[in-house]
């Protein structure tokens, strides 16, 4: 099993890109699905789980075929089986998404129960009751969700909970339903307008996406597309934070700096610097910070607000903060997992319920690791690139599934991190 050794104390200097966005790019891969002629898809990541989301393609009868520069070509016409129950899904959350896509385009799919990060329960009860609001059969069998219909119907949909995976999910399956769908409380998330206009892209009818109502006219016939997707607010953010948090001075090129709003004020609200510029061909942000942060209370909301996943590596940067921040995560119950990290370093963070408190210390100190998921991998590296000493940080794994070449970059910022194992 590979792990990193992290030498601490190095501050981030330099410039960095960001790469295609990760949620983006696993819903629009199965998107694909719904045409019959082939797709390009440009700007994707070089990450795990969009190898795992083009390899549950091929299996099912897709061609898939990567060039270079993160661009795919998929060719859906050759796809000759709707039941994806492969041991891959297990790992792989955004599985969830070929529900949408065959459902829509097949009438018909059987995919495993997704599985993906732990970081709580993840039920999908928003996305089966879309698929049974246009018109589907929907059952659990065995952990396999069998969905079926024999035609699909546009129809009115209010979710419980602002979804991003079933606003995603529902869009899918009804761009091909017969008629009018409308999702009310939709998910406003940068993925969402992404995948819209990819469909849009395919001649399917997506209106008001980055709204709470999105309003699909469903298609008989969609086509094959060139699309590039966004770039990953998530790794920009991760960046951000990581510049910040070692008192560094970063450039962060290829960015929408739109996207990047909630966590440029909490970062202003520390102390630290951000400026947003243009050299004439990509936005970039621009994260320097030169004394020690103060803390701050966050919140984590749907898009626009301080996003979940950027709250493990934001707690790592107010582990050495003056004073004491609150950390409130309202999306996913089990996200403090890297806490325990956190405090092994010396930081002093307790839990309670879905709140922590963060007293600030002076500095971390290095110490053995265990990554538990993709965002929590993230705030441990942060960890130990501001730490004193050496960090061995394992299961890094994790890591890989959604952040590409992440060792590499931060090294051309000044990092000492090695892969070993
Ligand atoms: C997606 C992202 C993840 C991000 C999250 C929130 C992907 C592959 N993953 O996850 O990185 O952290 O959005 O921005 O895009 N819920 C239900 N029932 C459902 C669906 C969700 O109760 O049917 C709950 C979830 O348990 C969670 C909340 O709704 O508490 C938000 O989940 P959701 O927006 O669906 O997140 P994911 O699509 O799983």
């Amino acid at each position: 099993m590979s792990y990193y050794i992290i030498n601490g104390g190095h501050r981030l200097e330099g410039a960095v890109s960001v790469g295609g966005a990760k949620n983006a790019a696993l819903a629009i891969i199965p998107a694909a699905i719904l045409c019959g002629e082939p797709c390009v898809i440009e700007n994707l990541p070089y990450i795990d789980d969009v190898r795992v989301m083009t390899e549950l393609l091929s299996q099912i009868g897709a061609k898939t075929e990567f060039s270079s520069n993160g661009v795919l070509c998929i060719d859906p016409s050759g796809i000759n089986n709707v039941c994806v129950t492969f041991d891959m899904v297990n790992s792989l959350r955004a599985s969830y998404y070929l529900l949408g896509a065959l459902l829509g385009r097949y009438g018909h799919a059987e995919v495993s129960f997704p599985g993906g990060c732990p970081i709580g329960q993840r039920p999908i009860d928003q996305h089966i009751k879309g698929f049974k609001a246009l018109g589907a059969e929907v059952e659990i069998e065995n952990g396999i969700v069998k969905a079926k219909a024999d035609k699909l119907v546009g129809s009115e949909i209010y979710l419980d909970i602002a979804s991003v995976g079933a606003t995603i999910n529902i869009m899918l399956a009804a761009a091909r339903a017969d008629g009018i769908t409308i999702i009310n409380n939709a998910a406003k998330e940068p993925y969402i307008v992404d995948v819209a206009n990819f469909l849009n892209m395919m001649g399917a009818s997506v209106k008001g996406a980055g709204t709470d109502i999105i309003r699909i006219n469903g298609r008989k016939q969609l086509h094959g597309c060139n699309y590039a997707i966004i770039p990953d607010q998530m790794e920009a953010g991760t960046f951000m934070i990581a510049a910040a948090a070692t008192g560094g001075d970063v450039i962060i090129n290829n960015v929408i700096p739109a996207h990047l709003d909630a966590i440029s004020a909490k970062l202003m609200e520390t102390g630290a610097t951000v400026r947003e510029g243009n050299d004439g061909r990509d936005f970039y942000v621009r994260v320097s910070s030169s004394r020690r942060l103060r803390s701050v209370n966050i919140k984590t909301l749907p898009y626009p607000g301080f996003p979940t996943d950027l709250q493990q590596p934001m707690m790592a940067l107010l582990s050495t903060a003056e004073g004491t921040s609150l950390v409130m995560e309202t999306m996913f119950e089990e996200r403090f997992n890297h806490v325990n990290g956190l405090n092994r370093m010396g930081a002093n963070i307790s839990v309670s319920s879905r709140t922590a408190l963060v007293q600030g210390v002076k500095r971390l100190m290095g110490a053995q690791l265990q990554v538990t998921d993709l965002r929590a991998g993230a705030a441990l590296v942060i960890a130990a690139m501001m730490a004193d000493g050496k960090s061995k940080v394992e299961n890094i794994h994790y890591i890989d599934r959604g952040y590409e070449h992440f060792e590499h970059k931060l090294c051309g910022l000044g990092a000492d991190i090695v892969r070993l194992g």
